[in-house]
């Protein structure tokens, strides 16, 4: 993977084990909340055959769910080789290897590569990313209609918990970090590029919003 040692670090973080870890609590209890609202957010919208570009989408799990009623295709683009790994042996496991193509790198690296779509999902990964602004801008020029991520909430106690555990990684010599970004910026720059927000819900230390591409709204 050709970028920095935050993002080789990021691979290190999101390795086997933790990879197994979220497929088995997947398997056990279904999506995790944020996964849950943004479903809820997207289904909203009354889509169907469309196509999904999962930017980080870890082990698949949003697009397992929406090929039960909503996408036909998925594009899943991680840093990680085993959450790919992961996702790619469930899409065997359905018979749907043919409709998930997988791009393994740094997004923003990618970004040339991927194709757009009508619906772009970010969940939880806009927090491992320093320059939150570069990445926003390159997944959301690829959301036809659909732009919808989750993000730690600004509160003193989640900067409180995220600080802790960047100071522990730092001590570990971990070259990952988390990041809280700001709600605000982010509207601004999407309100900028042309995204309406058609919600926000949340949990108490996650948020989940959904933007529609006004675009999609005259035709
Ligand atoms: C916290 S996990 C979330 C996984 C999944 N979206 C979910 O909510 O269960 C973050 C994911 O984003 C991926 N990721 C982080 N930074 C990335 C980047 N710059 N490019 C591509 N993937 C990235 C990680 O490898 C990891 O799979």
């Amino acid at each position: 993977m050709s970028c920095c040692a935050h993002c080789d670090a990021t691979e290190i973080l999101f390795g086997p084990e933790k990879a197994s870890r979220d497929l088995k609590r997947y398997m056990q209890k279904g999506p995790d909340k944020t996964t849950e609202l943004m479903l809820k957010g997207i289904r909203n919208a009354k889509l169907a055959n469309v196509r999904l570009l999962d930017i980080g989408g870890g082990i698949g799990v949003l697009h397992h769910e929406l090929f039960k009623d909503t996408i036909n295709r998925a594009v899943h683009v991680d840093a990680s080789s085993a959450f790919i790994c992961i996702a790619q042996e469930q899409d065997l496991k359905h018979g749907r290897e043919e409709l998930v193509d997988y791009l393994h790198g740094d997004v923003v690296d990618l970004a040339e590569s991927m194709p757009s779509a009508q619906i772009v999902t970010l969940d939880r990964v806009i927090c491992c990313y320093p320059d939150w602004e570069t990445l926003v801008r390159v997944t959301a020029e690829k959301a036809d209609t659909i732009y919808t991520f989750s993000i730690p909430r600004d509160r003193w106690f989640v900067r409180l918990f995220i600080g802790i555990e960047n100071m522990i990684r730092r001590v570990k010599g971990d070259a990952f970090r988390a990041f809280v970004h700001s709600s605000e910026k982010l509207d601004s720059v999407l309100g900028e590029m042309g995204f309406k927000k058609l919600g926000a819900k949340g949990t108490l230390s996650w948020e989940v919003f959904t933007y529609t591409n006004k675009n999609s709204l005259r035709s």
